[in-house]
């Protein structure tokens, strides 16, 4: 059968061979679906690697912020190749996106937003043809709405789906036909390794460390940035009276608090007791219904992305140290000095972790 050699240790096929062929010549976005470890990395590269081959400035957009193979994990990347190359990990990520999270449950949004601007940065930037590597969650209602909504956002000319059984039909079987896709069903090659959970967050782990192999201390001052993903910093900040009252009300020390739009935001020392009474006066004094409470805890080792101003990464960083009244931020993280005028808004992230990588805990949509 004939093949290609595109890498040193993999193949193409022939059947991959004439998509591969069929696509150099219709161009547009292509999209990647499997589930976990069927060998959608390694054929993206492959792909990718025969397009540039042959003469196509091809971008690579991987949305798999799990087992990222462009930048750290919790981030999604773009870059563009005109030559092949062995490995995406040792390319490194024209723009990155930060999700915050390893895996896109609870992030619909941002994943199917980062998608679309990586996408179009790669076109901006001159890619004739992008291959979108994607998550394995393909499975029931969560896979279903993530995959249609992903390929509404993309509408790509094509879809290249690696199946074992039928495990994507449920996806494919209602892609609107006059929608002019086409999609190649093909099996996975029988060389594709299976990874276990601990593998996977071996592996992240080891991403982590060495992202931030090179950080160091940086004082940051929020009140010059935007704000993203916490209710910190979206509302109006609570005096000393208020604070004393609040204190009196919670019987625990409060660090901060703020009346936003959605309620009252306080940040407190230690966690509160099981039963403790005092939220009906804190409703009857600031004359709402919500109260949000937040452990200082769930700041710390809280990794966030340094973003400039079209969203885009310019750095990740671990919190260090919050002063929230003075919105000075200490964080670790590989950017020198000079960069900080680059970063245009902060946005929190889902993860906590050691500064040797580790992951330490998580924080939910809507605790912070
Ligand atoms: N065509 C191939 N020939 C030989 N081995 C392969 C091939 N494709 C993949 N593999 C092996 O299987 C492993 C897993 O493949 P890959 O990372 O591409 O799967 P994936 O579907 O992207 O996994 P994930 O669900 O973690 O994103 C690779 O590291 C490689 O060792
Ligand atoms: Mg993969």
């Amino acid at each position: 059968m004939k093949q290609e050699k595109l890498m040193e240790e993999y193949f193409m096929l022939g059947d991959w061979l004439e998509i591969a062929n069929k696509i150099l010549k219709d161009r547009g976005a292509v999209l990647v679906l499997g589930a976990t470890d069927t060998g959608k990395s390694i054929c993206t590269l492959l792909f990718a690697n025969f397009w540039a081959k042959h003469g196509r400035k091809v971008g690579i957009v991987d949305v798999d912020m799990g087992q990222s193979d462009l930048g750290p994990p919790t981030t999604m990347g773009m870059v563009l190749i005109n030559k092949p190359v062995k490995s995406l990990k040792k390319v490194s990520a024209d723009t990155l996106y930060f999700i915050g999270s390893t895996s896109p449950i609870n992030y619909f949004l941002p994943t199917i937003c980062g998608t679309k601007k990586l996408i179009d940065e790669g076109k901006k930037k001159g890619a004739e043809i992008i291959i979108v590597d994607t998550t394995g969650l393909v499975k029931g209602n969560p896979g279903r709405t993530l995959k249609e909504n992903m390929i509404d956002i993309i509408s790509p000319s094509h879809i290249i789906a690696l199946q074992r059984e039928d495990e994507l039909e449920h996806i494919l079987k209602n892609i609107n036909l006059t929608d002019k896709i086409v999609i190649h069903r093909l099996s996975p090659c029988t060389g594709v390794k299976r990874k276990t959970y601990f593998q996977r967050r071996e592996a992240r782990e080891e991403k982590f460390r060495k992202y931030f192999e090179q950080s160091s201390f940086l004082e940051i001052d929020l009140s010059n940035l935007n704000i993203k993903g916490s209710y910190y910093c979206s509302g109006v900040v609570l005096g000393e009276e208020d604070l004393s009252f609040l204190e009196k009300t919670l019987m625990t020390e409060i660090i901060y608090a703020e009346r936003t739009p959605e309620g009252i935001f306080i940040i407190i020392k230690e966690r509160l007791p099981e039963r403790f009474s005092g939220f009906f006066q804190i409703k009857k004094r600031f004359n709402t219904e919500k109260i949000i409470i937040s452990e200082e805890a769930k700041f710390e080792n809280l990794l966030v992305s340094l973003d400039n101003r079209q969203g885009f990464v310019v750095s990740l960083g671990i919190i260090q140290k919050c002063d929230f009244k003075r919105k000075i931020f200490t964080v670790f993280a590989p950017l020198e000095e000079k960069d900080l005028s680059k970063v245009f808004s902060l946005k929190f992230g889902a993860l906590q972790l050691g500064l040797d990588g580790e992951e330490l805990g998580k924080v939910y949509p809507g605790e912070i």
